[in-house]
């Protein structure tokens, strides 16, 4: 039986459900598909692994296939339009169904894509990554990248459900899982101590692909999203507190090139940047710093910004952030481990000692 949380979010409230083998199940897909036109979009990497393995619970379906470039360099206007091309070439209806089979690049173009189309139609997601199924499949936050900022196109836009396999993430790399991690990290970091606190003893076993740790770690992620996107689904409130480390992280993907960093990482980064600037305003104490810093070298992920991106390019891609008002750049910190800030106007000199740092 596949474990299922609920977004609840009124009449658009939809179920994710969570398990081994669920790509396998056709009553999971089937049942969320209204239309008789389905267009799957993947890309080259996933879809030779997991495609067929989707197609088959469609063949009763007018079915449209799309693959699309591998890369966070790909997510773009010019990628999201080869999506609407296609949906047009095929004249689908404004009550077909997308399924977005990926990562989040994928499911933040596809998102983007059935927000777009005809003004809106319904999608599926199958997230394939950690990161995808912890973090960005729940919440419907869809977009593409600007070359001057990261993910600044974009529209809230929530699926039909949210389909887990825990099982596919044993093809994915130990860079890409690591990656993942990163964003599991985060949500212990802004509202939960005690789970920060079992991935610190579980990180051998969740490195190591322990499928019950997995399993855990992405059921505990989805219910903490699932709550604060029922609680502020358009982020004017508490959901600003996923972003921790973000407006650091996103300016190492811009200022670096997308693609060179995994998100994830420069999320790791960043994080470590939002906790350093945490105790230098008094919150965080420096053996948590330490404690933060340590956790993510144990799951293998980076915690120092790249030397090549100055203090005056990070600013000025820092500029560049949703959570910013009148220009003002405005970041989530720690009270605490278990504790984030709503977004806090930061003056330039304790950034800037953090930058150079
Ligand atoms: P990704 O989509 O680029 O996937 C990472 C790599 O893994 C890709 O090469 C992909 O083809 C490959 N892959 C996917 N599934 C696989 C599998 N099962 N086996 C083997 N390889 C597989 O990256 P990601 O980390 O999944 O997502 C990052 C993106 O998500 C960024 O663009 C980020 O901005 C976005 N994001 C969005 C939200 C949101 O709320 N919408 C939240 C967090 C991140
Ligand atoms: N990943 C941030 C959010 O969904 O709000």
């Amino acid at each position: 039986m596949a474990n299922v949380m609920q977004v609840e979010l009124g009449d658009r409230s939809y179920p994710i459900y969570i398990g081994a083998g669920n790509l396998d199940k056709s009553e999971l897909l089937t049942r969320h598909i209204k239309s008789k036109q389905v267009v799957v979009v993947t890309n080259e990497t996933v879809a030779p692994l997991y495609l067929e393995r989707v197609s088959r619970h469609l063949q009763d379906y007018q079915v449209e296939t799309i693959v699309l470039s591998d890369g966070e360099q790909f997510k773009t206007l010019e990628t999201l339009n080869i999506i609407f091309d296609a949906l047009l070439a095929k004249k689908f209806s404004r009550n077909a169904t997308l399924i977005a089979l990926g990562g989040g690049v994928v499911g933040d173009l596809s998102g983007f894509a059935a927000a777009c189309y005809q003004r809106g139609i319904p999608f599926i997601q199958i997230p394939t990554t950690l990161l995808s199924q912890v973090d960005s499949s729940v919440g419907g936050k869809t977009g593409v990248n600007h070359a001057l900022g990261k993910n600044m196109l974009g529209a809230f836009y929530q699926p039909q459900s949210v389909i887990i396999d825990v099982d596919v993430l044993d093809t994915l790399d130990d860079r890409q899982l690591a990656a993942g991690v990163a964003e599991v990290i985060k949500y212990g970091l802004i509202r939960d101590a005690s789970f920060f606190l079992w991935i610190e003893s579980n990180i051998e076993k969740i490195m190591a692909r322990d499928k019950m740790a997995l399993t855990y770690i992405i059921e505990q992620s989805c219910q903490s999203k699932a709550e604060i996107v029922a609680s502020d689904e358009r982020e004017s409130g508490i959901r600003a507190i996923l972003n921790l480390g973000h407006t650091f992280g996103h300016a190492i993907e811009a200022g670096m090139g997308y693609g060179e960093y995994l998100h994830g990482e420069a999320v790791a980064i960043g994080t470590c940047q939002a906790a350093e600037l945490s105790c230098e305003l008094g919150w965080l104490s420096h053996t948590d710093v330490t404690r933060i810093k340590t956790l993510f070298q144990n799951a293998a992920l980076p915690i120092k910004a790249p030397s090549s991106l100055s203090a005056e390019t990070f600013l000025e891609l820092m500029a560049v952030d949703k959570k910013n008002v009148d220009g003002d750049i405005r970041l989530i910190l720690l009270k605490e481990i278990g504790e984030a800030t709503l977004p806090v106007a930061v003056e330039q000199k304790q950034l800037l000692k953090v930058l150079n740092s």
